[in-house]
């Protein structure tokens, strides 16, 4: 049976589910609970300075984004960090590290961007016992319109001077949350890793706008008949988590820099796709708050199956597999030629691959044969683009069938090569001779 224990920056967990920052982290109640669901760790819910705790609105905070089977795809929050006590979180985190001692704690903070502020709060926090600590620069609303959250996380330099107090007042483990919320995310993670932040996780949520009321002319969710950003997260966010992970993973500066990846995580399967992307662990939240603590149990025995099966022994086997593979758009190959397929018996004959390609893409879809529905792609005209597979409503029944090299392409009649040639040669490239050199 695969080894599915983390070690992540020295912290140690049985496995690399973390539950991420936010309400289902708030207290003890929640964090005992996941525990004894099987949750590899938590990161604490933001811990603010000490003095009168944030107040968060009293009507709706969350909007949503559904599928057409009114499954949850993007969650959107103006949830302020906790608005517990300090004390009280302490106490809690201390009583529940004592015991769970074989579990994750990591405390998330944010206090104002002062040396002050991060002076006075590390010491509270390391008297826990706590695993580490992670440091919130991410939360897009209401924080940071005070100063904190992604208002320090989206300048380089304000991350680099927190990353550095914190390594200078305190022993534990230092985790940079990052902001999506900027143009280039390898910006603020090297200005943390030169700082000497021990990892980076991300995402944290997306400015975001869920919703406008048609009759009340309000933005969603609506306070009082007024509406704000909020942070968006939840499936829908995943793909530019994992671009924004791979980003990192496969820098120059920061590759081998630790990555808990955050966004989206639902399943095993997302988990999976996060480390091969290099990341050492992952955490989640919408998925938590969509469908509870118990998805922990098939998240582990999914990941322990497929590692099972691939004969991958522990999470170093597969982690960073794929960030070889991740590489920018004149490195790819042009000359690799795919063609679209449709099987016949498991076509349903619905004919949106036909719509979409005659409309949107190369008229290589037929709808008609003799008389009768047929949909079969024409090779003559297809250019693979995937848009039939991506639209058809039955899973596998469209598949890209690559061309063997010395094959004819009936597009455009040449023969295909097996000699790898990207846009850095290519002779319509105007570039492709200093590129080359
Ligand atoms: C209601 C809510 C409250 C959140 N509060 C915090 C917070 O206090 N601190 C923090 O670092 N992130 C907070 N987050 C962000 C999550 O930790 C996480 O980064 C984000 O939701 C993306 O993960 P997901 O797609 O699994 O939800 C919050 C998210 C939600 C939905
Ligand atoms: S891959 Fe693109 S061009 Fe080819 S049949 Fe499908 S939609 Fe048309
Ligand atoms: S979209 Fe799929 S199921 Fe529908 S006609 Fe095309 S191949 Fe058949």
């Amino acid at each position: 049976m695969a080894d599915i224990r983390n070690n992540f920056v020295g912290i140690k967990s049985p496995n690399p589910f973390w539950l991420a920052s936010a309400p289902p982290t708030d207290k003890a109640y929640n964090v005992e609970r996941a525990f004894k669901a099987g949750w590899g760790g938590v990161v604490w819910k933001t811990l603010g300075e000490e003095g009168p705790p944030v107040v968060n609105v009293n009507g709706p905070r969350y909007g949503a984004i559904w599928g057409a089977d009114r499954r949850l795809l993007g969650l959107n929050n103006i949830e302020l960090i906790t608005d517990r006590p300090l004390q009280i979180n302490l106490q809690e985190m201390k009583m529940v590290k004592k015991n769970w001692p074989d579990r994750a704690i990591v405390a998330s903070i944010m206090v104002p961007c002062e040396e002050e502020a991060w002076k006075a709060i590390l010491p509270l926090v390391e008297e826990t016992e706590v695993d580490g600590i992670e440091l919130n620069f991410g939360c897009p609303h209401g924080m940071s319109e005070r100063g904190m959250g992604a208002a320090v996380g989206q300048v380089p330099e304000y991350v680099a001077m927190v990353v550095r107090w914190c390594k200078q007042y305190s022993r534990m483990p230092v985790i940079t949350k990052l902001t999506p919320n900027v143009t280039d995310v390898r910006r603020p993670a090297r200005a943390a890793h030169e700082a000497g932040t021990d990892a980076v996780s991300l995402i944290n949520t997306i400015n975001s706008i869920t919703g406008v009321d048609l009759d009340t002319c309000s933005p969603t969710p609506s306070i009082d008949g007024k509406g704000t950003h909020g942070g968006y997260c939840g499936p829908a966010v995943k793909p530019i988590a994992m671009n924004m992970v791979a980003e990192i993973a496969r820098d120059a500066e920061t590759r081998g820099l630790p990555i808990s990846a955050i966004g989206g995580v639902t399943t095993w399967r997302d988990a999976a796709e996060f480390m091969m992307l290099g990341a050492g662990n992952v955490q989640v939240c919408t998925a938590v708050m969509t469908y509870g603590f118990k998805i922990v149990e098939e998240m582990i025995s999914g990941l322990g199956n497929w590692m099972d099966e691939k004969g991958y022994a522990t999470l170093d086997d597969f982690k960073g597999k794929a960030v070889p593979n991740v590489t920018d758009w004149q490195y790819l190959n042009l000359n690799y030629i795919a063609k679209a397929q449709i099987d016949q018996d498991a076509c349903i004959k619905c004919g949106r691959c036909h719509i979409a390609c005659e409309d949107t893409s190369h008229q290589a879809i037929t709808s008609m044969l003799d008389g009768v529905r047929h949909f079969e792609v024409i090779e003559e005209e297809c250019v693979a683009c995937n848009l039939c597979i991506d639209v058809c409503p039955v899973e596998n029944c469209i598949t890209m069938v690559p061309l063997a090299a010395g094959s004819m392409d009936k597009r455009t009649g040449k023969v295909v090569s097996d000699q790898y040639a990207n846009w850095t040669t290519h002779p319509n490239n105007p570039m492709a001779k200093q590129a080359a050199e």
